[in-house]
């Protein structure tokens, strides 16, 4: 089939060249975005995405401080650092890069972060608004999903979404994003789990499948029905015979998929990108709100 591939990278480029006027804008009032990024540990997935996420803001002349600390540091020590953090009005944004250590409760840490700093949307009062589809800050992965389905003009309403994956970063916000009344979105919209019984028998049926469950080429051609619509947030690293002994492989198989899907994310240079762009753009949204 001719699929369409819909590039995280195109979309994400002119996601940023609608951000430069209104970054301009803020720093003739004196303002430069700035976001605090808290580390903890030293797990070697999250530092690839916290310098992937200071390099973008480096580049955009925007401002950002990394806090790494070590694996031992005390939940109570976290939650100072974030008081200080939400005080600071060199800071618009704060992120505390997931997954904490296993002795530090994350909901109270994200619990901690100011809302109106809260850039990853994690933050409950944040959640809340986003399940009632009232304005606040979107969780990046998701928005970034549904920016690239508006950019390629894919309407979901009235279609059935199937989405694959659960968590808190992914699964369950993109599930409400979609089924918002909100434009391009009312789907209908099944969510399929660990617990659920044959996914394939869902995905089958589905329009649109999102994959967000971090699971290698999971989902291929033979789970799908002709023209549906692929959307792949998973990034997996598969062992082959390359130099670098690994291939970076989506959570569906792409070849496969491509015999079928109307339009498919790549991975990577498919969902990737947006995430860092609707940090960014959540960024400047919450100093513009600073105002
Ligand atoms: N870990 C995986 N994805 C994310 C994300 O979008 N934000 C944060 N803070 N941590 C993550």
């Amino acid at each position: 089939m001719d699929t369409q591939i819909l590039s995280g990278k195109t979309v994400s480029s002119a996601v940023y060249d609608g951000l430069t006027s209104r970054i301009n804008t803020l720093k003739t009032k004196g303002i430069t975005p700035g976001l605090a990024v808290l580390l903890v540990g030293e797990d070697p997935a999250s530092q690839v995405y916290v310098n992937s996420k200071t390099k973008k803001f480096s580049e955009l002349d925007l401002f950002s401080e990394t806090l790494r600390l070590p694996v031992e540091t005390s939940e109570d020590d976290l939650i100072s650092h974030i008081h200080i953090l939400n005080s600071d009005k060199r800071f618009n944004g704060i992120l505390v890069q997931l997954p904490l250590p296993k002795h530090i409760d994350s909901d109270k840490i994200l619990n901690t972060i100011s809302p109106e700093k809260d850039v990853d949307g994690f933050n409950p009062v944040n959640l809340g608004n986003l399940t009632a589809g009232k304005p606040t800050f979107i969780p990046c992965t998701p928005k970034g999903i549904m920016r690239i389905l508006s950019h390629y003009d894919i309407d979901l309403s009235g279609k059935h979404v199937v989405v694959v994956g659960r968590s808190n970063i992914v699964g369950r916000p993109i599930s409400i994003l979609t089924s918002l009344k909100s434009p391009m979105a009312n789907a209908t919209v099944t969510i399929c789990h660990s617990g659920t019984k044959d996914i394939f028998q869902f995905t089958r049926q589905a329009d649109a499948v999102i994959l967000a469950l971090g699971y290698p080429e999971f989902l291929k051609g033979d789970h799908i029905k002709e023209g549906a619509v692929v959307i792949d947030v998973g990034i997996n690293r598969l062992e082959d015979n390359s130099d670098k002994g690994y291939k970076l492989v989506g959570d569906g198989e792409e070849t496969s998929l491509k015999e079928k899907a109307s339009a498919l994310t790549p991975v990577p240079g498919g969902v990737g990108p947006m995430t860092i762009a609707m940090l960014v753009e959540n960024t400047v949204e919450a100093a513009e709100r600073s105002l």
